[in-house]
């Protein structure tokens, strides 16, 4: 999956879905990570009302919790909302900022996604940026020019491999079961690589690519051994333990 440097990230993204009694799948996935123990990293990012459960039952194990969204700022007058201290308080290591759910239905615009991603490092955690072209912006042609533009205002200005991992996920895969084709995705990938290098020197080249939009155990394999692919964000595949396994298996094995 990933080049020699870079060890593959599989991340699940499970979104508005899990109840304490999910915890079970969370079981079976620490379960069965632990046969990929060498060979990948693995994240679970559930609703923010189970990553405090979740993380004290994957601590040990090959798992980490993350979460899907934070605040910029660390505390303060902001209802309803969570900051990046607190999720690293609950137990997480890392979070998603910029999904393209956050950016569409909560109208987050990059320097929103960027001032979170700072919030993640300010707090010591993983942030898991993610960029992705609508239908229309690719059937236009704009693709590059869009992830382009996404990642030069929503990535922070300091970042190495250890705390930014970027998320490639077009926006018409998400969900739909339509996936891009290999050299699209390598396209992207290629490009999202170059403009790491080009912002962070050699430590871009460590800074890990996912691939997210309908990843499933059937389509894992091709998908996730595009070069310069290092893993995948997985949403609805990632709340079935058999199904996010399946994924880590045929992608890693
Ligand atoms: P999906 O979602 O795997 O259900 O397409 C991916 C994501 O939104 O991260």
């Amino acid at each position: 999956m990933a080049d020699d440097e870079r060890r593959p990230l599989v991340a699940g993204n499970w979104k508005m879905n899990g109840l304490e009694s999910s915890a079970a799948e969370l079981r079976a996935i620490i379960a069965g990570a632990g046969r990929f123990s060498n060979k990948a990293d693995f994240l679970v990012c559930p609703p923010f009302t189970l990553i405090a459960g979740f993380a004290a039952l994957a601590k040990g194990s090959e798992v980490r919790i993350g979460g899907q969204n934070c605040h910029a700022e660390p505390s303060g007058a902001f209802t309803g909302e969570i900051s990046a201290e607190m999720l690293e308080d609950a137990g997480a290591k890392a979070v998603i900022v910029g999904h393209s759910e956050r950016r569409m239905y909560q109208r987050e615009r990059d320097e929103d996604v960027r001032a979170k991603a700072l919030a993640a490092h300010r707090a010591g955690l993983m942030a898991i940026v993610c960029v992705g072209e609508t239908q229309e912006q690719r059937e236009s042609g704009a693709t590059l020019r869009v992830i382009g533009h996404q990642l030069t205002g929503s990535l922070p200005d300091k970042a190495s491999a250890a705390n930014l991992v970027v998320a490639y996920e077009p926006v018409w895969a998400i969900g739909t079961g339509l996936t891009p084709t290999t050299g699209d995705i390598a396209e992207v990938h290629n490009f999202i690589r170059e403009r790491l290098v080009s912002r962070f020197g050699h430590g871009g080249e460590g800074i890990r690519i996912l691939y997210g939009g309908s990843v499933k155990p059937s389509n894992a394999k091709e998908l996730l051994s595009v070069r310069n692919v290092d893993g995948g964000l997985i949403g609805g595949a990632s709340l079935k333990a058999s199904d996010f396994l399946g994924i880590a298996a045929a992608a890693l094995e």
